[in-house]
């Protein structure tokens, strides 16, 4: 059934575990990740970034791939249909229109004010669509002077009215130049002041002691794109060596389902709170 995350991280908060957002690349990935979450009993979000959508012809294919693979595979566990990093407000207007249940703005380029300005008019519109919001603060690099400041995130919190807070803590996205350097104690504080849930971004690479330490401390949704395009692309380029003849587009998308759908269970599985 399609929802929006709203009660999906509240409770993910409470019980003290994590829910997946896997980003979705094409139609392919869209049913991989549906099938593996849905054999797994776990809820999920499917998150399209801009560029994503713009690849996949715009945000009601995107919604609708979605809304179809939830009746056709008969599934039974929930999903988020989800905007991920949306650079404007008519970004997120899109996707509410064209029936995305969960849209993040992400603001966090600009200063303080016009974050929280830009933010509040998506949570108003939002609003009106039982729309979940999650918002950025800081910037998501492993530089420590865009690390989240608490009292801002505080501010920005009481200001906006969003839903889920994602906070620059020392992840990155993409694979990482140098080792992450993830303040712990920051997103202690963080979880424990601000009381929404908190999403991590730039989760792959990480291993899985950090994953698992990290929804300990207050970590409630988890974003996850490149370890699966490498997980896939890997099998991919393997599967074309060892095949130089092969040309039908069904077999060599599919060539990456198996190791896509292994690293979805490895995440579910370090974020279930074991
Ligand atoms: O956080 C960003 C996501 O990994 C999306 O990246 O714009 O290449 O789809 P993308
Ligand atoms: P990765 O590049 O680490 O997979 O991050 C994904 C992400 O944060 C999507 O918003
Ligand atoms: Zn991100």
């Amino acid at each position: 059934m399609v929802v929006n995350s709203k009660k999906l991280l509240i409770e993910a908060k409470k019980n003290k575990i994590a829910i997946p957002q896997f980003n979705v690349n094409n139609l392919e990935w869209a049913k991989y990740i549906i099938e593996q979450c849905n054999a797994c009993k776990t809820p999920v979000i499917l998150g399209f970034s801009e560029s994503a959508i713009k690849y996949i012809g715009g945000y009601n294919v995107a919604s609708s791939i979605v809304r179809e693979l939830d009746k056709s595979l008969k599934v039974t566990i929930p999903l988020v249909i989800h905007l991920d990093h949306a650079s404007s407000f008519e970004s997120c207007k899109k996707a509410i229109d064209a029936g995305f249940t969960s849209v993040m703005i992400d603001a966090s380029r600009y200063y303080l004010e016009r974050n929280i300005e830009i933010t509040k008019k998506v949570v108003e519109y939002a609003e009106k669509y039982s729309v979940t919001v999650e918002a950025e603060l800081g910037i998501i690099d492993n530089h420590k002077e865009n690390y989240t400041n608490l009292e801002e995130a505080e501010k920005f919190i009481k200001e906006t009215n969003v839903d889920s807070l994602a906070p620059a803590i020392g992840t990155e996205h993409g694979i990482y130049k140098t080792r992450p350097n993830i303040d712990f104690n920051l997103c202690e504080k963080l979880s424990k002041s601000i009381q929404i849930p908190l999403v991590l971004h730039g989760a792959s690479g990480l291993n899985d002691t950090t994953l698992k330490q990290l929804v300990k401390l207050g970590i409630s949704k988890v974003n996850i794109n490149t370890e699966l395009q490498i997980a896939w692309s890997n099998e991919l380029k393997k599967y074309l060596s060892e095949n130089k003849t092969a040309y039908d587009p069904r077999k060599l998308i599919s060539s990456g389902e198996v190791a896509l759908k292994r690293v979805i269970t490895n995440k579910i599985n370090a974020l279930s709170g074991n």
